[in-house]
């Protein structure tokens, strides 16, 4: 017993020792293999859960969004056209009666048809979207909005017909060319909100001067012949919001402004002559829109009393002098549009103070000096331009960040370094390449880490194969010589 235990024994605590030796060995091998797998997993994981994470909320959120995003808008627009449907065909037992009680003024459905308007069975349903709006009277509605839109050359307006339509305080005309005509002093009255875009052939001052009632004007891409806005902007007392823009309107700007206008747009015409500093009465303009036409002088420091200002554009004038101090007084300001003037100085610090802004245009100037703005304050602006200024440049060591600029960073002297486009694409092509970099750094990482990985889990397996085979191979030879 001893004797047949001893021999195998004895074989065997070698043989064991062996095991143990080739075990370590591939073990080490493995761990070799494995380790630095577990060293970059650690640094895949975040890597892999970072893009999985990264790309699984894009994933998650676009089909989420996705259906979300279609469902409420397709779901609105047919639950909305079902819900009035259904309501229509539902309750038609106790609508009708309301519907006949007050269906449109029978008077203003004819004036419609005389003007070639289509109206349909009801003109007073929400059907006819925003296009009509009827009020509420008895025992016939009468109309209060009309919208006309892509007319076709037959509608043509007539005096009676806009007489029986004076119910209207909302008249607007959406690429509708067809001829104007006087609206009777009825209609005026009563107009609070008038829109021409693209629409009536061709207006005048004196014939928009007539508008007595509105409060909001809007005409555009239609020519407009007058001496200058005063006509209109003086005629019409009650004006919150007016907007004669791309209109050819020539002239100065007048002297005297509405303290309650909220929104002024005069922008795409060609207005010429200085703005004038009494416009800093309109203390509550939100919006100054006076891009886009012949301007020159300077910027009126009176512009920073309008202090409840959120959207400034002046762009694209012959506005020149320096940016105004008194514009750091306008805390709300979001929108600061100078782009495409004749402005010079230095870019005034203070613009980088202003918590609201959002969108700001310098380009095209001739301010000179070093941008005194850093890269956090360009990162919390939308749209952010500044090209086009020969004298302008940026202090390289305030950007850590590195952003487009189109101009020159500044040398020992503040001076632009000399060949700005060449400065310029090296520094963008530099921020690239480095991106690249970046990006190549990650795809070779992971291409290294999975080239390490494979041929490191290859090695292991080959070692551990060859072991075995080795290990195999002893063991018969160890039995054959003990037997
Ligand atoms: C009315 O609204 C619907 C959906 O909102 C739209 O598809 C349709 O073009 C509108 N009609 C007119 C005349 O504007
Ligand atoms: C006007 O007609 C054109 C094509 O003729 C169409 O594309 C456009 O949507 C129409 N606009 C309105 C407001 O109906
Ligand atoms: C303007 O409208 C008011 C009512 O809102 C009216 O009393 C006044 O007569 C109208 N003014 C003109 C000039 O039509
Ligand atoms: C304004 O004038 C220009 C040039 O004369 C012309 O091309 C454009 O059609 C005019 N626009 C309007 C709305 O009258
Ligand atoms: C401006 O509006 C106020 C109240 O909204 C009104 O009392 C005042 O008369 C208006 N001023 C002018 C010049 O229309
Ligand atoms: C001013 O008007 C122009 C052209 O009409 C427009 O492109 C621009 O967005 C407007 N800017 C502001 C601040 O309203
Ligand atoms: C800026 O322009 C104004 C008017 O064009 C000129 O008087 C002034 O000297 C210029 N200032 C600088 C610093 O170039
Ligand atoms: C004001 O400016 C902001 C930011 O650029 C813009 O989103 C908004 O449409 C502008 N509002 C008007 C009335 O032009
Ligand atoms: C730059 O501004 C000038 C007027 O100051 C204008 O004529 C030119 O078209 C502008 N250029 C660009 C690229 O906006
Ligand atoms: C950047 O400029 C803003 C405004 O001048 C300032 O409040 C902020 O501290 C500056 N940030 C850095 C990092 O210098
Ligand atoms: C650029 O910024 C650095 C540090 O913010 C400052 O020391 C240096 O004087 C600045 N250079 C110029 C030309 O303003
Ligand atoms: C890195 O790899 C991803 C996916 O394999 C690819 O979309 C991306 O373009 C690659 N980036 C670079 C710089 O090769």
């Amino acid at each position: 017993m001893a004797s047949s235990h001893a021999p195998p024994f004895f074989i065997l605590g070698p043989l064991i020792f062996f095991l143990l030796l080739l075990l370590q060995f591939s073990s080490i091998a493995l761990s070799a293999s494995l380790h630095p797998p577990a060293t970059i997993s650690p640094t895949k994981a975040p890597t892999a859960p970072s893009p999985s994470t990264s790309l699984h909320p894009p994933t998650t959120i676009s089909p989420t969004k996705a259906p979300t995003a279609p469902r409420p808008s397709t779901s609105p627009s047919p639950a909305s056209s079902p819900t009035p449907a259904k309501p229509s065909p539902s309750t038609p037992t106790p609508t009708p009666t309301p519907t006949s009680a007050s269906s449109l003024n029978p008077k203003q459905v004819r004036a419609l048809q005389s003007l070639n308007i289509p109206t349909g069975k009801n003109p007073c349903s929400p059907l006819h979207n925003s296009t009509m709006i009827c009020d509420s009277s008895k025992p016939f509605r009468n109309l209060i909005s009309l919208t006309l839109a892509n007319c076709s050359d037959d509608v043509a307006l007539s005096l009676t017909a806009l007489k029986t339509l004076s119910t209207l305080t909302t008249f607007k005309f959406i690429d509708c060319p067809i001829s104007p005509i006087r609206f009777p002093s009825e209609l005026t009255s009563n107009l609070h909100s008038f829109t021409c875009i693209n629409s009536l052939k061709k207006l005048t001052g004196v014939w928009l001067s007539r508008l007595l009632n509105v409060t909001d004007l809007t005409v555009s891409h239609v020519t407009v012949i007058a001496s200058g806005p005063a006509i209109i902007l003086g005629s019409l007392k009650n004006l919150r919001s007016v907007s004669i823009s791309h209109t050819n309107l020539t002239g100065f700007l007048p002297k005297h402004w509405h303290p309650n206008l909220t929104h002024l747009d005069l922008s795409g015409n060609q207005l010429r002559g200085k703005i004038p500093s009494s416009l800093n009465v309109m203390e509550n303009l939100l919006v100054l829109n006076l891009s886009s036409n012949s301007l020159d002088g300077e910027i009126p420091p009176g512009i920073g009393d309008l202090t409840s200002l959120q959207n400034l554009s002046l762009a694209s004038n012959s506005l020149s002098g320096s940016i105004p101090d008194s514009i750091a007084a306008m805390p709300d300001l979001v929108h600061l549009d100078l782009g495409s003037n004749l402005l010079n100085g230095t870019v005034p610090k203070f613009v980088s103070d202003m918590t609201k802004l959002k969108y700001l245009n310098l380009e095209n100037n001739s301010f000179h000096g070093v941008l005194p703005f850093n890269a956090s304050f360009l990162k919390k602006l939308e749209v952010f331009k500044i090209g086009s200024n020969d004298n302008l440049c940026y202090n390289h060591s305030s950007f850590a960040v590195k952003v487009k600029m189109g101009i020159a960073p500044c040398d020992k002297h503040g001076l632009p370094m000399s060949p700005p486009p060449a400065k310029d694409s090296s520094l963008e092509s530099s921020s690239d390449s480095s991106d690249d970099n970046d990006n190549s750094d990650d795809n070779a990482s992971h291409n290294r880490d999975h080239h390490g990985g494979t041929s490191k889990v290859v090695l292991g397996v080959a070692i551990g194969l060859s072991s075995i085979v080795f290990l195999i191979i002893f063991l018969v030879l160890l039995s054959k010589c003990c037997k």
